[in-house]
């Protein structure tokens, strides 16, 4: 729209003196903010125009940040030697003409001037199941953050969401290994995910132990 008040300007011979009285009286350029009242585009801050002369708007795609004072650049818009640069659009760059997320990252989808790092690990920011899928196989984006789903549990060693594997079933590592009330409790021995016994003190035997204990208080007392 900028563009249009601008071929207009060129095509006029001279600025008539009641062009340069409305100028002044308008205040200085680029001075109002996205949302406030204006008469003319040159009045609103860079990047934008003075929608049905009312109100100043960023030019799309630019979007203008919470205080209405930057229209920064966002997805889609024009870049490369001598025009727009992409800084104003974060983690982003100039790919063939255009403003886009750098790689790995994603677009916010509320916000076009804002790329995301893809998410690499559980808790990791998401917007949408597809990003997490990708990047760590059987999750999801719940509330904004990757979660394994189901009974899948996240490996460090492999950086994925794999299925647990329960007691007595077959496994190939360790880390498949897993029971919610003994997270640290398994492992895989023989092809078979078994309870650790490290040095005596596993569930198994105590419990043994303590229940001949008490059946032979049991004796005792009667
Ligand atoms: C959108 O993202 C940009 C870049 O991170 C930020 O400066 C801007 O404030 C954001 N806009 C809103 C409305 O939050
Ligand atoms: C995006 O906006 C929607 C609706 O306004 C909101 O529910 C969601 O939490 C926002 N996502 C992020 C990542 O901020
Ligand atoms: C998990 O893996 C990362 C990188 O692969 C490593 O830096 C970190 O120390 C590991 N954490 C645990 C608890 O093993």
């Amino acid at each position: 729209m900028s563009v249009y008040y601008f071929s207009v300007f060129v095509l006029l011979p001279i600025v008539s003196p009641q062009d340069l009285e409305e100028m002044s009286s308008l205040g200085p350029a680029n001075t109002l903010k996205i949302g406030e009242s204006c008469l003319r585009d040159y009045q609103c801050i860079k990047n934008a125009f003075c929608r049905s002369q009312r109100t100043c708007m960023c030019d799309p795609p630019y979007t203008p940040n919470i205080e209405g004072t930057v229209c920064h650049a966002a997805a889609g818009t024009n870049c490369g030697p001598q025009i727009e640069d992409c800084s104003t659009m974060s983690n982003s760059e100039c790919i063939q003409g255009v403003c886009a997320c750098r790689d790995n990252y994603f677009l916010d989808i509320n916000n076009s001037s804002n790329c995301i790092i893809r998410p690499s690990r559980v808790d990791d920011a998401c917007q949408r199941t597809d990003e997490c899928a990708d990047a760590l196989d059987g999750a999801l984006c719940v509330n904004n953050k990757c979660k394994c789903y189901g009974n899948f549990i996240f490996v460090n060693q492999t950086g994925k969401c794999i299925q647990a594997v329960g007691i007595f079933m077959p496994c190939k590592h360790n880390y498949q290994c897993y029971e919610k009330d003994k997270p640290d409790g398994l492992i895989c021995t023989d092809g078979e995910c078994a309870y650790k016994h490290n040095g005596g003190t596993s569930n198994f035997p105590v419990c043994f132990l303590t229940g001949a204990l008490a059946s032979s208080l049991y004796f005792f007392t009667n």
